[in-house]
C-alpha cells in the first residue's frame, strides 16, 4: 500500500464505521479490515471494472467487506457509516459526492488531486473544519490529506488557502510557486501583485 493510503489509514479511529468511496482496488479498505483499525469498513466505486478488481482483492485477502457500485453515496443506504474517505479524485467530484452524503456523517478524510483552496472554502461553508492536515510527497508532487469534522476550529483566509499542515517543506514549495507567479505579473497590475505579495508575506512568516 502506498504512503498516501497509509497516511489516510492513520487518521482512522477504532470506533469509525468507514466508507471508502472511490476505493478502486480496495487496498485501503482491506488494510483497515485486516489490521482491525476500525469498527467496520465498506468500499465503493463508480466503475464496474474497479469494483471487480476490488472484489477480487477482497477475496484474495479473505476479508469480509461489503462493496457497492455507486456514484458517491447514490446507491448506498448504510445509516451506521460515520466516516467517509474520498481520495484520488478532483475537488469537483469530491464536492459532488459530499453534496449527496447523509447528514449524519461526522468525519471526512479527503485527498484531492487539485483545487485545495476551493475544497477547504466549500467544506468550511458546509460547516466542516480542518482538524488535521498532513502533506505527503509522491512522484515529486505534494498531496495534502485533510481530516474534516464539525468540531469548530479557527479558520482564516490563509488557513483556507494554504492549509494547516505546518509542513515547512510544503510551505517552501508554495512560497517558491508564489514568487514565480509574482515575477511574471507585469508591474502595472498592482492588485494582482499585491495579492501574491500578501501570500508571500504569510508563507515567509509560518
Ligand atoms: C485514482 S483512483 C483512486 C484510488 C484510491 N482512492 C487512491 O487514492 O489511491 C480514483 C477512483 O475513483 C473512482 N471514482 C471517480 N468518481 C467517482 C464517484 N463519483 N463515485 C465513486 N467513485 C468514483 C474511479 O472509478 C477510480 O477507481
Amino acid at each position: 500500500m502506498n504512503l498516501k493510503l497509509k497516511t489516510i489509514a492513520n487518521l482512522i479511529n477504532k470506533e469509525d464505521i468507514v466508507l471508502d468511496t472511490c476505493c478502486d482496488h480496495a487496498y485501503l479498505a482491506i488494510y483497515l479490515k485486516k489490521n482491525n483499525l476500525c469498527q467496520n469498513v465498506y468500499a465503493s466505486d463508480i466503475s464496474k471494472n474497479a469494483l471487480n478488481n476490488a472484489l477480487a482483492n477482497i477475496q484474495k485477502n479473505k476479508v469480509n467487506i461489503k462493496t457497492f457500485l455507486s456514484d458517491g453515496f447514490k446507491n448506498i443506504n448504510e445509516p451506521t457509516i460515520n466516516t467517509v474517505i474520498i481520495a484520488g479524485v478532483g475537488t469537483n467530484t469530491i464536492l459532488d459526492i459530499i453534496n449527496n452524503t447523509p447528514k449524519n456523517i461526522q468525519k471526512f478524510i479527503i485527498s484531492s488531486n487539485n483545487n485545495y483552496y476551493d475544497l477547504r472554502k466549500k467544506m468550511f461553508k458546509k460547516g466542516f473544519y480542518i482538524q488535521k492536515e498532513l502533506i505527503i510527497k509522491e512522484n515529486n508532487k505534494y498531496y495534502p490529506i485533510m481530516l474534516f469534522t464539525k468540531n469548530k476550529t479557527k479558520e482564516t483566509k490563509n488557513t483556507l488557502k494554504f492549509g494547516k499542515s505546518n509542513n515547512k517543506e510544503y510551505y517552501n514549495y508554495l512560497l517558491n510557486k508564489e514568487l514565480l507567479i509574482l515575477n511574471k505579473i507585469p508591474k502595472n497590475h498592482l492588485i494582482q501583485k499585491l495579492k501574491h505579495q500578501k501570500n508571500i508575506k504569510y508563507l515567509k512568516k509560518i
